[in-house]
């Protein structure tokens, strides 16, 4: 999610440093900072906001003498966006700094620890509990601070990558990863690390991609990389990059969109990181530990996140028993809604800005009501005014067209539906761990089926590319999904689609249905099967044709059987969601759209 880099080599550092993180603007950030060794003192400077913040405050400094640092663009997801949250964090000695991207699930615990023996902590972040978990560490291993960071590392659990600077060797970078991205850029005389390739491609193409559990040390003229565990040397390969820098930025994929679509495997994890009680196998969600478990939920939203919520109602009320409206915002807005004193709002919003949503917050919030907000962007609008947040941490989504922020509202909203259920008894350990472990393998489903995903929407892309309009249908959760497979198809390659619940279709959408009109349908292993057959026959006697997302060993004869993963009931959204969203993504490059910035569309509705 954040943005890294570091260098050791023979020019000044400082400037290097943050013309790279410039390069990595396109994440999206709330806050800044470079480190680097002058005079044997580690400095770090870091400001809030945007990078030129953080330049004029450099501008101010003697910043040229240095020919190692390292620098952290932060997009939040631990504490608000503020400069004492910004990277690089110092450790209580002023001898180790370190930037971080990921989040370490245990650490309340290490703080405690930690302040037990006197350290004492300037921000709100897990960064700077590591960073201090490594310096005590320091003096175990007579401050080798390799063996000192595999040591801290042995003890955390979570996901990251890591740089790590000590004052006492100016010219040397650290750096390890577990589940989140790392490269090495190799030069001649310098060296270079980086979150993303974009980091350093101006100055070398030879790349060292490393892999989690492994640890790298840099200096100008050397790099090595070792086992983080065990310390044992590691082969690695140096391979030849030849992406431009608007390809690199979108990690080699055509668009962004197609890269988020292939990053949802990541997302799933991240949304899970912290968020699940490894012992009892149960979610935490101590956001929410204030407040009791919803009478009933009034959930408000727009557009995809809308979509979500619509989702997130079936598993509320089936998984927790909590009745649920859910409520398009612009209208909830200019309703008189009634609003039971018992119920909580719950606003989703991938931005938080979105100013319908926003108006509905307010709106719950005049009625006394608790609002929830599940954003993904910290310390956005709709953040800063609910009553309680849960993020999302999809990490920034940069294609207009929402994708893999739907995803970790999927998953949000399930671990809410898990959490409500087992606070109120409705859910029992077994029911729950059962639905956990399915979406902690998901992950895995996914990245094997992706590929094939894509394959299979390029080749009905193709054959459809003619097509003036589609018809979705889907039924129980799969309604949702219809309406979203739907909106991403007109969104972004302007192909007129409806989303329908199938059993609604007979109620006059099957007028259209003619051979040139095709359906596609979500006719999945589950209790709705029979009933969408049926519907589906219905399409087939007035000679429309079929694509259906459906399980293997079904029967049922469309032209178009799509065989997706079999998941079971709830989590089979998370292997539909994509086939959608790249049929959609397949058809509007075919068609030559503009997919990231589709027209008369924009990231935030701010606007009524
Ligand atoms: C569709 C899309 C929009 C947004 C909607 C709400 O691909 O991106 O429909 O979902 O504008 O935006 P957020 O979630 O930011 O409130």
């Amino acid at each position: 999610m954040c943005g890294i880099i570091g260098y050791c080599g023979h020019r000044p550092a400082v400037p290097l440093v943050v013309e790279g993180l410039r390069r990595l603007e396109y994440r999206g950030y709330d806050s800044a900072g470079v480190s680097f060794v002058a005079g044997g003192e580690l400095s770090v400077i870091r400001a809030e906001g945007k990078l030129s913040s953080l330049e004029r405050k450099l501008e101010r400094q003697h910043v040229f003498t240095a020919t190692s640092g390292m620098g952290h663009t932060r997009w939040a997801t631990h504490g608000p966006p503020v400069e004492r949250n910004a990277h690089p964090h110092l450790d209580h000695t002023g001898r180790l700094a370190i930037i971080h991207n990921g989040i370490i699930e245990n650490y309340q615990e290490i703080k405690a620890e930690l302040a037990q023996k006197g350290v004492e902590f300037r921000s709100d972040t897990d960064s700077e509990v590591l960073v201090n978990l490594i310096s005590d560490c320091l003096e175990d291993v007579g401050g080798d601070v390799t063996r000192a960071i595999s040591k801290a590392l042995s003890l955390v659990e979570g996901a990251y990558a890591i740089v790590v600077m000590s004052a006492d060797h100016p010219g040397t970078l650290w750096a390890t990863r577990a589940a989140s991205p790392l490269v090495m850029g190799v030069g001649t005389g310098e060296n270079f690390l980086g979150s993303d390739i974009p980091a350093f491609l101006p100055y070398t193409r030879d790349v060292v991609f490393l892999e989690d559990g492994e640890l790298v040390k840099i200096t100008a003229t050397t790099w090595e990389v070792l086992k983080t565990d065990t310390l044992a040397p590691v082969d690695k390969t140096v391979s030849r990059i030849n992406w431009d820098v608007q390809a690199a930025e979108k990690g080699g994929f055509k668009h962004f969109m197609l890269k988020e679509i292939f990053e949802q495997p990541k997302v799933i994890r991240d949304c899970l990181l912290g968020r699940v009680d490894q012992q009892s196998g149960q979610v935490r969600l101590p956001e929410l530990d204030g407040l009791p478990v919803p009478e009933r939920l009034h959930i408000v939203a727009c557009g995809t996140s809308y979509h979500a919520g619509l989702w997130g109602l079936y598993l509320l009320e089936k998984l927790a028993g909590i009745p649920v409206q859910v409520e398009i915002a612009s209208e909830f807005r200019y309703r008189d809604p009634i609003l039971p004193k018992n119920g909580v709002v719950l606003a989703i919003s991938q931005s938080g800005e979105t100013m319908d949503t926003m108006a509905g917050v307010k709106l719950a919030k005049s009625r006394g009501l608790p609002v929830i907000g599940l954003c993904n962007v910290v310390g956005s609008s709709i953040s800063r005014e609910s009553d309680y947040v849960v993020y999302s941490q999809a990490g920034p989504e940069i294609s207009v067209a929402s994708t893999k922020a739907m995803c970790s509202q999927l998953c949000a909203l399930l671990l809410l539906t898990l959490y409500w259920g087992r606070r109120s008894g409705r859910l029992d350990t077994a029911q729950c761990t059962a639905i956990l472990r399915g979406l902690q393998d998901m992950p895995r489903v996914l990245e094997d089926a992706l590929p094939s995903l894509r394959a299979e929407a390029q080749r009905l892309a193709r054959h459809y590319a003619e097509a003036t309009s589609f018809l979705y249908l889907g039924r129980g959760p799969s309604y949702p999904l219809a309406l979203e497979g739907a909106l991403k198809l007109k969104e972004i390659s302007y192909i007129h689609a409806e989303g329908y619940a199938s059993g609604e279709m007979k109620h006059g959408p099957i007028a259209l249905i003619d051979p040139r009109f095709p359906t596609f349908a979500m006719a999945l292993d589950d209790e709705f099967f029979p009933k969408v057959k049926s519907n589906l026959v219905e399409v087939q006697a007035r000679a429309g044709e079929i694509i259906a997302l459906t399980n293997e060993g079904l029967d049922l004869a469309v032209e178009h059987p799509w065989f997706v993963p079999k998941a079971q009931a709830p989590l089979s959204a998370f292997v539909v969601l994509p086939a959608l969203q790249l049929f959609a993504y397949e058809m509007a490059d075919y068609l030559g759209k503009d997919v990231d910035q589709p027209r008369n569309l924009a990231k935030s509705v701010t606007v009524e």
